[in-house]
């Protein structure tokens, strides 16, 4: 699996058309955030202009059938400004077809800080407790590789379908890591991924921050490419996936090697660790200190 790391402003990354299968990304809220690189208070209109142009400029970067997933919500308490209605409505108006919401219910009205008139009918407050991960699609289907040699099993498992689809997420939100202040919870982006991607395909975050979609994607056999302004957040997200340790899945031995054969050159084809049918082009592994046999490494 190949993992990319660009410290550039998203406009001007040089990524091939037509070669991301999915983008699953939280932009800046315009909220004055205290960003590294990133000045998170512009004038609402133009804010909107700017995050409407960033999508529709990677809509190139999509292949045909390949989904956005937007992690937005409204900003505001006095000042309710409803930006997920506003940059979903424009995105509509430019060619993208709206095929999903999922609601992540964040669990923090512990937190609360305002109540407006308390009860009063005046001017109460209601605070979300919830953001959105709207699902925009580029075309129709998601083709499955170009080819027969390509094509790859999913990896999603029943249960896992059924909960997924769902649409109501119940998880805790990430605390800020050492150096980011608002990072994805690792749990929202496997479900991203494995509702919306194959094992193989290529998952790009836009607005990478402390690099949550890169550490997923390598663990669950996704390319991706990670894009952000800014330098701190760029080593910050690199260092984190390369201190992933790839291990054998039965004694979690780091040590293993090439077995030589890929599973489409072995006759009697054999199931992964996961129960599940292996894609067809895996390398086959041994773990010299257990001598078991596998085709995915656990990455952790
Ligand atoms: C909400 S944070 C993303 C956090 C990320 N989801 C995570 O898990 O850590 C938004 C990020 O966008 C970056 N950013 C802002 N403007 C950008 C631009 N023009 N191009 C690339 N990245 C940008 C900021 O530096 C910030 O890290
Ligand atoms: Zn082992």
């Amino acid at each position: 699996m190949k993992q990319q790391f660009f410290n550039e402003d998203i406009l001007d990354v040089p990524i091939e058309d037509e070669s991301v299968h999915l983008i699953i990304t939280s932009p800046p809220y315009n909220v004055g955030i205290n960003y590294d690189k990133h000045e998170d208070n512009k004038p609402y209109q133009e804010y909107l202009s700017w995050l409407t142009e960033v999508f529709v400029h990677l809509k190139k970067k999509l292949v045909n059938g390949g989904r956005l997933c937007i992690n937005i919500a409204p900003t505001g308490i006095k000042k309710f400004t409803p930006i997920h209605h506003d940059l979903i409505t424009n995105l509509r108006n430019e060619d993208y077809n709206f095929v999903g919401e999922i609601l992540w219910y964040k669990q923090n009205m512990k937190s609360r800080t305002a109540w407006g008139s308390f009860r009063s009918p005046r001017r109460p407050y209601v605070l979300p407790s919830w953001e959105y991960i709207y699902v925009l699609q580029k075309g129709t289907f998601l083709e499955n590789g170009e080819s027969k040699k390509e094509f790859v099993k999913p990896d999603i498992t029943s249960d896992e379908f059924v909960r997924f689809s769902d649409g109501f997420w119940n998880i805790s939100p990430e605390t800020a890591k050492k150096g980011h202040p608002v990072p994805f919870p690792e749990q929202l982006i496997y479900r991203l991924i494995k509702l919306y991607s194959y094992p193989g395909n290529t998952v790009l975050d836009p607005f990478g921050g402390s690099g949550t979609v890169a550490a997923v994607c390598a663990k669950n056999g996704r390319n991706s490419v990670y894009v952000d302004i800014s330098q701190k957040y760029h080593e910050m997200a690199q260092n984190r996936v390369a201190n992933l340790k790839s291990k054998c899945p039965y004694c979690k031995s780091e040590h293993y090697i090439k077995d030589g054969k890929r599973r489409d050159q072995i006759s009697k084809p054999f199931e992964d660790y996961t129960g599940l049918p292996c894609p067809f082009l895996t390398q086959r592994y041994r773990c010299k200190s257990c001598k078991k046999q596998f085709t995915h490494p656990l990455v952790e």
